[in-house]
């Protein structure tokens, strides 16, 4: 029978390792030497033996280093096997999967070109921010859905008659996920960004039904923690309860976990997709079932 490898990339090291425990495949780590310039020297530390070949990288920040990074280890992975299925599971890039303003590069469907040129041959992504990025590959890609481990998190927690928020329309079917999952009810908030300085407003006036209540605000990604911030303001001035937070890709950029706490949230819970002090949900099982049927 022919053997699976899974290379783990820098970012996504912890990640990889359980996966391959989980499949109970081979595990090869690399090293990465960032020379003064800037460039990364990846070096992959054993040879895959015969057969297919999972490299798992998640491209967070620094993005464009990670994503040179996954490119590399796609290559060298290339060479060892023509089946070459790319895990990320925080696929960076992602939100720019359209025009929003006239002359925008989609610079997402440049990166879907770059994997199919290095070799992947199928790419798993976990929580994508929208299914039109999707649309962008030319090889097979599968979307895997964190939110049934995320709510496990929290049914295990005591929420006093929990409500799932969504902070903008776009997250509904998130959040409905969530609450399908949860037992409980959902609504979405309507928000704005302004498309040229990412400022973000909530344009929900009032509402009834958070009053007293907990709740859960879901959202794929927190980067500046913008949204969950004026989500979180509007909604305490609605007199809710306590308020937690469920996201899949945690990026917390410029301390964003101490603005989204000061704004008065109790708990940040996010993914291992990113690791960090709030990624307490481990992916790792979702992403070996995907890889098995995938
Ligand atoms: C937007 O549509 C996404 O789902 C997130 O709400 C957004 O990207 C989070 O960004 P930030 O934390 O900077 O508001």
């Amino acid at each position: 029978m022919s053997k699976t490898t899974v290379i783990g990339g820098k970012a996504s090291e912890d990640l990889a390792r359980k996966l391959a425990r989980k499949l109970k495949a081979g595990f090869v780590s690399s090293e990465v030497r960032v020379f003064p310039d800037g460039e990364s020297k990846i070096t992959i530390s054993n040879v895959p033996k015969k057969g297919r070949i999972i490299v798992v990288n998640s491209i967070y920040p620094p993005v464009d280093t990670n994503l040179v990074q996954t490119l590399a280890l796609i290559s060298k992975a290339r060479q060892f096997s023509s089946s070459v299925t790319v895990v990320i599971p925080y696929l960076g890039y992602a939100r720019q999967d359209r025009e929003f303003l006239p002359g925008e590069v989609v610079t997402l469907s440049v990166i879907a070109k770059l994997f199919k040129a290095a070799g992947a041959s199928k790419v798993i992504v976990v929580d994508i921010h929208s299914s039109m990025g999707m649309r962008h590959f030319q090889i097979p890609i599968k979307n895997v859905s964190a939110v049934p481990e995320l709510v496990s998190y929290f049914k295990k927690m005591r929420l006093a008659n929990p409500l799932v928020v969504s902070p903008d329309l776009g997250g509904a079917k998130r959040a409905e996920e969530f609450a399908r999952f949860y037992g409980t009810d959902y609504i979405a908030l309507k928000k704005r960004r302004d498309r040229r300085n990412g400022k973000v407003e909530i344009i929900t006036t009032d509402l009834d039904n958070v009053r007293g209540r907990d709740l859960v605000l879901v959202d794929d990604m927190i980067s500046t923690g913008g949204s969950i911030v004026k989500a979180t303001e509007f909604l305490k001035r609605q007199k809710c309860g306590k308020v937690f937070v469920a996201c899949t890709h945690a990026l917390l950029i410029d301390c964003a976990d101490k603005k989204i706490r000061r704004a008065g949230v109790s708990q940040i819970v996010s993914a291992n997709t990113i690791p960090g002090s709030t990624s307490s949900v481990d992916v790792s099982g979702i992403l070996a079932k995907a890889v098995l049927n995938a």
